[in-house]
């Protein structure tokens, strides 16, 4: 069952009904100020940094759901109503929200009263523009009251749903004209505000939240939008609001289109405290200045929507397959591009709260979208590298706005520090600008620590070189990619089982995934060396990583599969030998990615055992069995219910890692299936199932063993969206950025049929013409380049050439 459908051409998604199964969201922001926006006007909106700089409250975990946001109620002769439905619930006699790219927009009528309200946020401002345009369709006159509505939070997300006896008494607004300026906290020397503003001139206003919903109220009905009056209060403490009031007479057929603006500014640092509290509206007024008309708004809306056809005309495929081409083209890199914008931290499973940026998330959501804004990809390597320790383990996470590591978490996830030897060669791979390598990053932030970004990468592979354990294979520490494989909680010694800071010389638990990642990434770090004049080191990674290559093999292989790793105690995990958790997913997908076992012939065994003992017609399980009970000795992971999350869960994460392994062997088929099962485009015919949004990836999809096998939870903000592009456009599609220039390897089932693909790269526009015969899955026959046949199949740089037109023959 479906709730909407695809708009390729518009690149939307179409919601046509508000009785989604669960809040469908989108988010609006590019740079700086962001808004997360659902089908029915939920959400809040941030500016950096969604828990020091929230700017309007959200309730998580609220009844009903998702029930504060960015209101406009409509009163029209008593009938009060809302263009995306929400909160007051009141049907609508036609409904239509789109998700765009940056944007949304909803359509609705009510009584012959027709809304359009378009919310987006410019791409260079820290505002969200609502234009909303009503219009009589009836044959009399209406008059019509209409409110806008927005809570205001006070700054900090967490001391703003927790310390109340403050808070309560420090609510500030003030009010000129049609803006309402919250100034909470500008007293105390935080140099922002934000406001909420129309271009129109309003009745009443009102910045008390009691006052204008009616104390003890909802904020369904509000009492001033019943009585078609605010009050014009002024709040004092309490729950700063702004609404604003707007009476309207609109003749048959005619329509008013009006502009709010939800902004943000910082004081210049030199505004000390002449006026201590007043508001120095001068920014403000800028700001304002820029969109105070339906055409100004409109101007930055088309800005938009150019900026992102310019930044996915970076890479194009036309194809027989729509849902490839709808993926590829749209909602993949969309997706990309939230993820790395937010990381892990706000969304409506993540609280904007608790998690920020995430090292190894950040690292990995950087591979999907280092094409599209490479100087952007630099700045964050940049940040990421400097929450590292000298001794090349890192910070598990760092806050956006102070971009420090967080203290709570601290550091001792031993992946950790390969994930930038991915990010990094990734960059270079996609721009060759070896200069990042010399880039001075302090360790832990610290000034005065800064050494070249080069050594920061030469500390990470280092550190994973001198943790491994009794078989030779690194140190897992408190987990790897998998956050629940907590293997050091459970110490020999009795009475001291718990670890909670990094690994110390005590735990021996060792992760075969974690060798994996060193073999792959290990092998960019030589290449690396090799390229910038580092040859001895070059050759001590070469050796060291064969070294590994030999421990997996050695102390890896279970049989059938890859294990998983070995326990504090040393006994396996993920072993035919266990009595649950015989297998898991990782080590199959990244053994076989970095190629391990390939000539060895256990690569193919290890992948044809995920799709006999994990593959379901959902995706790809994690591991199975599922653990049915708590096992010390294993931690988080066998805390979760059988089906659910790291315990037997779809996922979706380590899917794409199975479908490139597969492309690695040349099993195009195989690759594609996978790829196939858990892409959005391909299930949205099941999102009574599924029932998170149909157009993005979400982190998992329950497991066969769980009662809800199918259904999907936490949306946006996962791994998903980087790996499945990586997949998609490199293993699938073929199109691999190397170090000196692009190649071209596809890897398709037998039927596919040929494709083209546009990619920007390096500064010059690639037309790649792809020919497939029906029965071939991966190869090349031959390349031309510019009409002249080339050697191998990758296309040689040639600087200054900004056109390359390539054919490629498969077979
Ligand atoms: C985390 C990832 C982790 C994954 C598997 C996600 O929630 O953000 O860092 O790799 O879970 O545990």
């Amino acid at each position: 069952m479906k709730f909407g459908h695809f708009d390729d051409k518009a690149k939307e998604y179409v919601i046509t009904t508000p009785h989604t199964p669960q809040p469908w969201i989108n988010y609006l922001g590019s740079n700086d100020f962001f808004s997360l926006i659902s089908n029915t006007c939920g959400g809040y909106s941030f500016y950096k940094d969604a828990k020091l700089l929230r700017i309007t409250r959200y309730r998580y975990n609220n009844i009903p759901v998702d029930s504060n946001g960015k209101y406009y109620y409509i009163n029209d002769d008593g009938v009060i109503w809302n263009p995306g439905t929400m909160p007051s619930g009141t049907e609508t006699d036609t409904y239509e929200c789109r998700h765009g790219l940056g944007y949304s927009r909803f359509h609705s009528s009510k009584n012959n009263l027709e809304a359009d309200l378009l919310a987006f946020v410019p791409v260079d401002a820290a505002c969200e523009i609502n234009c909303l345009t009503l219009k009589n369709n009836s044959d009399v006159a209406k008059n019509v009251s209409l409110f806008s509505y927005v809570e205001f939070c006070l700054w900090n997300a967490v001391d703003d749903s927790t310390n109340f006896q403050r808070n309560l008494s420090i609510g500030e607004v003030e009010v000129h004209g049609s803006t309402i300026y919250h100034k909470t906290e500008y007293r105390e020397r935080r140099r922002h505000y934000s406001f909420f503003t129309v271009n129109a001139p309003v009745q009443n206003f009102d910045t008390s939240r009691d006052e204008f919903l009616g104390a003890g109220n909802g904020n369904a009905f509000p009492e001033a939008v019943r009585r078609k009056k605010c009050s014009n209060s002024i709040a004092s403490g309490w729950y700063p609001i702004a609404a604003h009031q707007i009476d309207l007479t609109l003749a048959p057929g005619e329509e008013k289109t009006f502009v709010f603006m939800l902004g943000y500014c910082e004081n210049p640092a030199d505004n000390k405290w002449e006026a201590p509290n007043v508001i120095r509206k001068a920014p403000a007024k800028a700001l304002i200045e820029r969109f105070d008309t339906a055409e100004k708004a409109m101007a930055a809306f088309a800005e938009l929507k150019t900026y992102w056809e310019t930044l996915l005309a970076r890479f194009a495929v036309t194809s027989s397959n729509e849902h490839v081409d709808r993926m590829a083209n749209i909602w993949n890199q969309y997706q990309c591009m939230v993820t790395f914008n937010m990381s892990r931290s706000a969304s409506y499973y993540e609280s904007g709260t608790g998690r920020g940026m995430g090292f190894r998330d950040s690292c990995q959501d950087l591979l999907g979208f280092v094409h599209l804004i490479p100087e952007r990809a630099r700045e964050r390597i940049i940040d990421i590298a400097s929450t590292q320790f000298p001794d090349g383990s890192a910070y598990h996470q760092y806050q956006p706005l102070t971009k420090q590591g967080n203290l709570d978490v601290g550091s001792g996830f031993n992946d950790d520090p390969l994930w930038l030897i991915a990010a990094v060669s990734a960059y270079l791979k996609e721009t060759g600008d070896y200069g990042i390598l010399d880039e001075p990053v302090p360790f832990d932030c610290k000034k005065g620590s800064e050494v070249p970004l080069f050594e920061h990468l030469n500390k990470s592979f280092h550190y994973t070189a001198t943790h491994l354990g009794p078989h030779k294979l690194p140190l897992i520490g408190r987990a790897d990619w998998n956050d629940c494989l907590n293997l050091n909680c459970f110490s020999s010694e009795p009475g001291e089982s718990f670890q909670t800071t990094g690994p110390s010389e005590g735990p021996v638990a060792e992760s075969v995934f974690i060798a994996a990642m060193f073999v792959q990434y290990g092998k960019e770090f030589k290449e690396i060396c090799l390229r910038t004049g580092h040859e001895d080191l070059a050759k001590e990674a070469e050796s060291a990583v064969a070294d590994m290559y030999q421990a997996v093999l050695d102390a890896g292989w279970d049989g059938e599969w890859f294990l998983r790793a070995y326990d504090s105690q040393s006994a396996k995990v993920g072993s035919k030998e266990c009595e649950e958790g015989k297998i898991y997913i990782e080590p199959q997908g990244f053994c076989v990615m970095a190629e391990i076992g390939k000539e060895e012939g256990l690569a193919e065994k290890a992948l044809d055992s995920v799709h006999k003992h994990l593959e379901t017609k959902y995706g790809i399980m994690i591991l199975q069995p599922a653990y049915t009970r708590y096992h010390l000795e294993l931690g988080e992971i066998s805390s979760y219910p059988p089906g659910y999350k790291e315990n037997a869960g779809i996922f979706c994460h380590n899917n794409p890692w199975i479908s490139i392994a597969e492309a690695v062997l040349g099993r195009g088929d195989l690759a594609f299936d996978v790829y196939r099962k858990i892409c959005p485009s391909y299930i949205e015919e099941i999102s009574d199932v599924h029932r998170t949004e149909p157009y993005i990836y979400s982190q998992m999809v329950a497991g066969a063993d769980a009662a809800r096998f199918g259904e999907a939870k936490n949306s946006w903000l996962t791994g998903t969206a980087a790996w499945t592009f990586v997949n998609l456009s490199q293993a699938l599609l073929g199109i691999q950025p190397e170090y000196d220039g692009l190649a071209v390897n596809p890897c398709l089932p037998k039927n596919f049929g040929g494709l083209k693909i546009k990619r920007r790269y390096r500064d010059a526009e690639y037309y790649i013409d792809i020919r497939k015969p029906d029965g071939v899955e991966k190869g090349v026959a031959w390349m031309e380049v510019d009409g002249k046949k080339i050697a191998g199949n990758q296309i040689p740089l040639i600087p200054g050439k900004k056109e390359y037109h390539v054919t490629v023959q498969m077979g």
